[in-house]
């Protein structure tokens, strides 16, 4: 953020007294902070995000539950991903912006950036890949994207919060490389690039300290070591000890408790626990938020405009997983169109991010309106059981087509936010009718649509397969689109899809509730697959086109005169099809043999180019010192082995087509490869790594897990159902929250899991947000003491 606002703000925070100070550390209402109207401070408004605006103009909610107006549903982060292409990323930021801007909405809720380490993290629609340059790339466009339109982004969830499972109790136990190359860079590139005026703080623990207490995470990294300059807000319901957060530089807590952490803070700065002038940075940089976003006025924006860009982003980020013959679809052909999505589209996530669209476009919908004949039948139920006469209908429809498009994919009750999945498999209703399709011998093209890595046991028999993610409100024209050959598939996979569950690197270290273990340190993804030579069914970087690419001339020189570094890869691309198309050019780069143990190849570089049939482009790509780089723990820094390294250019992370070898000195102090850790260093020949190489990379035994009792403000809702008054206590809150939810219909079911979930895992302290203000501290105090069996003094503190 621009100085000249905090200079500004930090005039203003001097004539403010510290009560007004701390009040602006905490939400007004759900979605507000506060104001000092005597100085004319106002509050704005942040809203949801990330891929469409989720403002709620009724009850509030965090979790999706209530109505909110309606807006443009964009692709959702694990499809825009797959278009590897900043620029479209950056248009539709501006779009959201200007959505943001029409509902006097001053910061969007996103991007969420975190890194995918296993398929089944619930939210992994909502985040871009498993790499972290990707990741970083795609959240800096949309961050310039949305804040040209001068409303601010949060940048999310931060971190190291890569599942669902207990996201708001549990302790993310990781290694400082691993944290260092894989759970931070993406946040330290979008960071350096895009400078987002919030990043908003993850419920969970990093190495045993919550994340808004974290003041390396949340100061000396960010704040020191990257330049941001802007404010950090919690998750709603993320903050931990409000003083000690202070201290971290945590700057305001949503949605806030009325009032009673700012006391706190006020109470601690009194009794000399905490000093003012950490308070007043706090004020300083909300002030200065609140002065960026005054001249701001409603201004209206073209729906229509964004609902097309919707199409495109989506028919851009489609993935061509495989091709066969029967894409594109020829003209005259008959075509049978089967699935229940085909009609009911699967289009985006449950939870805090699920958008009321403006409108929603089906592939029906699409064929209809652009006079395309078609046979529907509906397939399957996507929620419901096997039903064989669904089955049947399909097989009538598919008897009359030339071709069939079968649409498939994941449940909207199977991926949400506050839950993880607990397999890969697609329903197998769903499986059965893509086997009696497949049975009778027509050409089958299966188009997807889920937010993650699903195993597909038919993938090897179908025609093609055309991979959609969760595309957004346009989805239907999108797919059209791509079937008819009225554009090319030009989406690259941001992650790879493994062939099996237990193929995962971290399986066995993923959904646990209390200690979760990243065992796999930097070996995420492809990083892992490649380095443990294991087949996948698609990996990274994967996608088809309708047109073929050439790969030729692939030279590494020094991009200066006089140095070394930074190299400048540069490399010629010929479209050898006959149709014209977009490729997605991937450098890697690959360590030296000998030295620190490291991943086979990690993407550095890439970019997206259109070629004409025939056409050629020559394609050149910056290298700098962290291509070359890892992370040396033991010295604090990033270092270089001396030694040979190898630059690799391909179409995905295993189609490698050109390399190029490259002589680099390494960098002081020469680091001691890491024998000792066998695993790390040949994961082929052991896996997982054990407890003993673990804690040997972590440099500290993994902390011993929390007593279940004596119960405190952290224990969770599930642990204190251990004790009498726990349970009562349990029963109420959760028959308080189904008649706060019901009537808010049709998705009752999936709430009703995200529900059970949140309360299993919730500590008791996050009850105060849930209350607004009623739960106090003492009453707090009460409540804990109660279920540990102390009723009289529980009920004393009640009172204080
Ligand atoms: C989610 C955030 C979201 C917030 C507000 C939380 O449950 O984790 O991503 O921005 O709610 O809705």
């Amino acid at each position: 953020m621009a100085t000249e606002w905090q200079k500004k703000a930090a005039e203003l925070v001097a004539q403010m007294t510290l009560e007004e100070k701390a009040s602006l550390c905490s939400g007004k209402i759900f979605w507000e902070t506060k104001a000092v109207e005597r100085l004319g401070v106002q509050s704005f408004m942040v809203t949801d995000g990330p891929h469409g605006l989720r403002k709620q103009a009724g009850e509030a909610d965090h979790l999706g539950l209530n109505a909110s107006v309606e807006a443009t549903c964009f692709p959702t982060a694990a499809a825009t991903a797959c278009s590897f292409d900043p620029a479209l990323l950056r248009q539709m930021g501006e779009a959201l912006g200007e959505e943001c801007r029409a509902e006097s909405v001053g910061v969007l809720l996103g991007p969420a950036a975190n890194i995918k380490r296993s398929p089944l993290c619930g939210r992994n629609f909502e985040y871009f890949s498993e790499d972290p340059l990707l990741t970083g790339e795609m959240a800096a466009a949309l961050i310039e994207g949305v804040q040209s339109r001068n409303v601010g982004t949060s940048m999310k969830h931060y971190l190291a919060n890569n599942q669902e499972k207990a996201r708001v109790s549990s302790n993310s136990v990781v290694d400082e490389r691993a944290l260092r190359e894989i759970y931070l860079a993406g946040f330290e590139r979008a960071v350096k690039k895009a400078q987002p005026w919030t990043l908003m703080c993850s419920y969970n623990q990093i190495n045993g300290t919550y994340a808004s207490d974290n003041k390396r995470l949340m100061t000396d990294v960010p704040r020191g070591e990257w330049g941001f300059e802007g404010a950090i807000m919690t998750d709603w319901g993320a903050m931990n000890d409000r003083v000690q957060a202070i201290r971290a530089g945590l700057d305001l807590e949503m949605p806030g408790t009325g009032g009673a952490n700012d006391a706190l803070i006020v109470q601690a700065v009194r009794q000399g626990r905490l000093s003012e002038a950490e308070v007043d940075a706090c004020a300083v940089r909300m002030t200065a938020l609140a002065l960026r976003l005054a001249a701001n006025t409603a201004t209206p924006c073209d729906k229509n405009a964004h609902h097309e860009l919707a199409r495109r982003v989506a028919r851009e980020s489609a993935v061509l997983l495989r091709r066969g013959t029967a894409l594109p679809l020829e003209k005259g052909r008959r075509l049978a169109v089967i699935g229940e999505f085909a009609q009911r589209p699967r289009y985006q996530g449950a939870g805090s991010s699920k958008i009321n669209p403006t409108r929603l476009v089906s592939l029906c919908d699409a064929l209809d309106e652009r006079g395309v004949p078609y046979a529907y039948a509906r397939g399957f139920a996507a929620e419901g059981a096997a039903d064989p006469a669904l089955v049947e209908e399909a097989l009538r429809a598919a008897a009359q087509a030339d071709v069939v498009v079968a649409m498939v994919g994941l449940p909207d009750s199977w991926e949400s936010e506050g839950f993880d999945r607990a397999h890969m498999e697609l329903p197998e209703n769903q499986n059965a009718l893509m086997e009696a399709l497949i049975a009778t011998g027509k050409p089958v093209v299966a188009v997807l649509s889920t937010g993650g890595a699903v195993t597909l046991p038919w993938r090897e028999r179908v025609d093609s397969i055309l991979l959609m993610y969760l595309a957004g409100q346009n989805g239907g024209n999108a797919i059209l689109d791509l079937l008819l050959g009225e554009a090319d598939p030009c989406g690259r996979l941001a992650e790879t899809w493994p062939l099996a569950l237990t193929d995962t690197p971290c399986h066995g270290f993923f959904g646990g509730s209390g200690n979760v273990e990243y065992r796999e340190s930097v070996y995420v993804g492809y990083r892992y697959y490649d380095k443990a030579r294991r087949e996948v069914a698609y990996p990274f970087g994967h996608g088809l086109s309708y047109t073929d690419f050439a790969y030729s001339g692939l030279t590494v020189r020094p991009a200066k005169t006089g140095s070394d570094l930074p190299l400048e890869a540069e490399l010629t691309v010929t479209n050898i099809g006959a149709r014209a198309g977009h490729e997605v050019v991937q450098v890697y780069v690959a360590p030296p043999a000998e030295g620190t143990f490291r991943p086979v190849r990690e993407l550095r570089a890439f970019a997206k180019v259109w070629l004409e049939p025939g056409e050629s482009r020559t394609v050149r790509l910056a290298l700098d010192q962290r291509a070359f780089a890892f992370y040396d723990a033991a010295a604090g820094g990033w270092r270089m082995d001396e030694g040979e390294y190898t630059v690799e250019a391909g179409a995905s992370s295993r189609d490698i087509r050109l390399t190029a070898p490259v002589r680099l000195e390494g960098s002081e102090p020469e680091a001691a490869p890491a024998k000792t850790l066998p695993s790390y260093c040949d994961p082929a020949a052991s896996w997982p790594p054990s407890r003993e190489q673990f804690e040997a990379l972590l440099g500290a035994p993994v902390p011993p897990e929390r007593p279940l009792r004596p119960f405190t403000s952290n224990s969770t809702l599930g642990q204190v159902r251990a004790s009498l008054a726990g349970r009562i206590f349990y029963r109420t809150i959760r028959k308080n929250m189904e008649k706060q939810f019901s009537g808010t219909g049709d998705g009752m079911e999936e709430f009703g899991r995200i529900i059970d979930a949140m309360l299993e895992d919730m500590p008791l302290r996050q009850l105060a947000m849930l209350s607004g203000g009623a739960m106090t501290p003492a009453v707090l105090d009460g409540l804990v003491e109660m279920m540990n069996g102390h009723y009289l003094r529980g009920l004393k503190n009640m009172r204080r």
